[in-house]
């Protein structure tokens, strides 16, 4: 079968959003403690940040995380984190069924997002909590000195303001297991009151409305042209959330997860831009896809909670295979294509929980295999993205109907000129000659390759074989007459650089 790109370096989506490599850290599980947090490793430095993980999430080229929740945040009171360590208070977090010691709070995650390189996006929580602790969490983080809250975060060894630019507008309102779960036309109406009364303290902070926790919840669609509604006007994104897994055999329905990620984006965008017609403004929402992953939720919820509260429990801290990491590729693929829309994402979540990282307490830290394709994609994907024409033979699957077995998108750096590749072959068992016509590119050549995926699906990697999956170069792509040519492996993800 063949499988073709056709790409232009004049045909442009938008620019490659460096905040689409987003990550998230919740006080879920082991993300926080014995995670990014744990005092005492041997790797750990002044501050218990273990220094092993630090090196990894600068490796995987995270440049925003999202905290501290997730679920957890709408139960949160972010002054129980802040202050003298031993005077913090332990309280149940009704989210997760754990202890929160609070042995980690706002000024450690900003500490530790110094050390990472990225930029912080906080959440507030409206669950539980309205405008009053927004706007105070606000004046604590960002004023500079001289007010009691500013001066508070000063006394608390954090002399300089956080300035966070991004904030989340709760969670997931829209889904019954939030705590506060409220109606779009409740929420909408608190999202607004709130973010006109952060506006007031700084009118050019990024502020983001909850959409809908999933494309499947009953209220999709209606709920994002209600949050909208009232929002339109305070807020710059709406969220978008979504997780894949396999469900029993269907690898042919698994692999092609990203139609329903593009059958999303494309909804959400739709309705935002009807609201937008009904105000007539000419502004327009983005997506801040923040919360995206492979998790295999299904065994997470038969689980059930843990009876017992204890502390950093371990949560979801699945083994990635090399086919989810083919998904997690192909899902990045989705988010680039969409790059004049999704301006913002966050894999969920960075480390142990649902991670890209794991680590074990004391002991070492390794890269998962959906660490591949995302340390790969944000290292190469650079520049513009080109908007690409895929043609492909098709594939019956189970949940999305007829889809193209081919996916692909493509970057353009015109500082170096650089192009970079990136393509999935969503067929279980054929392979797919692949090719693209590089001629506008002027006299390129493959500089580097990579390939994940095609044998060994259900490969793992753990702490004994921590590189047992990892993407091998594709030593028989090559370029012949101006074309990049390629038999991509059934099930894999591939990426071409060319320079
Ligand atoms: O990332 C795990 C959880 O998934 C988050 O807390 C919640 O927002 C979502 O349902």
């Amino acid at each position: 079968e063949n499988g073709k790109l056709t790409i232009d370096p004049a045909f442009t989506v938008a620019p490659v959003n460096r905040r689409i490599f987003g990550s998230f850290v919740e006080h879920m599980g082991r993300c926080v403690y014995g995670g990014i947090f744990e005092p005492g490793h041997p790797t750990a430095d002044a501050d218990g940040l273990r220094g092993d993980v630090l090196d990894l999430v600068r490796e995987l080229g995270v440049t925003a995380v999202r905290y501290p929740g997730g679920n957890f945040v709408s139960g949160y009171r972010w002054e129980d984190g802040v202050g003298p360590r031993d005077q913090r208070p332990t309280r149940l977090d009704p989210a997760w069924r754990t202890i929160e010691t609070n042995a980690f709070g706002l000024n450690e995650f900003m500490t530790w997002a110094r050390k990472a390189g990225i930029e912080p996006v906080m959440a507030v929580n409206l669950g539980t909590r309205g405008l009053a602790e927004a706007i105070e969490l606000l004046e604590y983080a960002n004023h500079p000195g001289g007010t009691e809250l500013s001066d508070r975060r000063v006394a608390h060894g954090a002399g300089e303001p956080h300035d966070i630019r991004m904030w989340c507008l709760g969670n997931e309102m829209d889904g019954p297991w939030q705590l506060g779960h409220t109606t779009a036309e409740e929420y909408g109406r608190l999202a607004k009151e709130v973010a006109g009364g952060m506006r007031q303290y700084d009118a050019d902070l990024e502020l983001v409305a909850c959409g809908s926790s999933g494309r499947s919840m009953p209220t999709f669609g209606a709920w994002e042209a209600t949050v909208l509604e009232h929002t339109y006007d305070v807020v710059d994104f709406v969220s978008a959330h979504a997780y894949y897994e396999l469900e029993g055999d269907d690898v042919a329905s698994f692999l092609a997860s990203s139609v329903d990620m593009d059958l999303f984006i494309r909804e959400v965008v739709a309705t935002a831009d009807h609201v937008g017609a009904k105000l007539s403004s000419p502004k327009r929402i983005n997506i801040s896809f923040d919360e995206w992953n492979v998790w295999y939720l299904k065994k997470f919820q038969q689980e059930g909670s843990p009876e017992e509260w204890t502390v950093a429990p371990r949560l979801s801290e699945d083994a990635y295979t090399a086919l989810d990491a083919v998904v997690v590729g192909s899902l990045l693929i989705t988010l680039l294509k969409h790059s004049d829309r999704v301006t913002a994402a966050c894999q969920a979540q960075l480390v142990n929980t649902i991670g890209s990282i794991r680590c074990e307490p004391g002991g070492p830290a390794w890269r998962q295999s959906i660490f591949h394709p995302f340390a790969l994609t944000a290292r190469f994907a650079q520049g513009e993205v080109l908007d690409p024409r895929v043609v492909a033979p098709t594939i019956v699957t189970a949940k999305h109907g007829d889809v193209s077995v081919l996916d692909a998108v493509a970057t353009h750096d015109r500082e170096n000129g650089r192009v970079a590749v990136f393509v999935v072959n969503r067929h279980p068992s054929e392979s797919v000659a692949f090719s693209t016509d590089l001629r506008r590119f002027g006299d390129v050549e493959l500089a580097e390759s990579a390939v994940l995926g095609g044998e060994d699906l259900y490969a793992v990697n753990t702490m004994e074989d921590p590189d047992r999956v990892v993407p091998t170069t594709f030593d028989s792509a090559k370029v012949v007459g101006g074309a990049l040519e390629a038999e991509l492996p059934p099930a894999s993800w591939s990426m071409f650089v060319l320079q």
